[in-house]
């Protein structure tokens, strides 16, 4: 069976605050592998299904299977990552979305504070702010590596690349709260606006 597969996204994204645009290419180019290996890890998954190889006792299929949770994870929120940046910002948080915060941190600035906290924490991973489209709750979450911790059903509004390769290159490896710093003064507030507005997850698409 003919799958569908999905194809990189043309970010086109350059002149960032404290971002360089090396690490733009690079990071990009990252992505790309992501979506690459998405692909042919679902080709080669669908393949065993019908030719009768999938099987929990298969430990090729159970490997392929639980790589795919990574692989479509780092594709995923790469495209929530370069969707919510733009060079120096844009716009503001809409005011929906700021009351939607102090509903669930009380002040903005005690939302930034937890967000970047998270964004501080060892490991490689991402700082996320979700919305309970259930609840209406707002809420921080780390995920580890790019498939762990994700809250199902959850929107991302607000996504932060925290892996060493997002800022290696510009910063050392003690100095990434300079990285979150330069993040805060890129982001979209337009787009995380509508992230949060919106009924249903919203991402870029190709
Ligand atoms: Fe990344």
């Amino acid at each position: 069976m003919e799958q569908r597969s999905y194809k990189a996204i043309s970010f086109h994204l350059s002149g960032l605050n404290g971002i360089s645009d090396r690490t733009l290419e690079m990071h990009l180019g990252l992505y790309e592998g992501y979506v690459t290996n998405t692909n042919l890890l679902s080709e080669q998954l669908m393949e065993m299904t019908h030719n009768k190889k999938a099987s929990g006792t298969n430990p090729a299929y159970s490997e392929l299977k639980r790589h795919l949770g990574f692989e479509y994870g780092g594709m995923v929120l790469h495209e929530y990552y370069f969707g919510n940046l733009a060079p120096k910002g844009r716009g503001s948080p809409s005011a929906e979305f700021k009351r939607a915060l102090q509903e669930s941190f009380g002040t903005f600035d005690v939302w930034k504070t937890d967000f970047v906290a998270v964004g501080s924490m060892r490991g490689v991973g991402w700082s996320v702010l979700y919305h309970d489209p259930v609840a209406g709750q707002l809420s921080n979450h780390w995920i580890e590596l790019h498939q762990q911790g994700v809250p199902s059903g959850f929107k991302p509004v607000l996504v932060m690349d925290v892996w060493e390769h997002a800022y290696l290159l510009d910063y050392k490896p003690s100095e990434r709260g300079k990285y979150i710093e330069a993040f805060f003064s890129n982001i979209d507030w337009d787009v995380v606006s509508q992230c949060f507005s919106s009924n249903a997850a919203v991402r870029p698409a190709a």
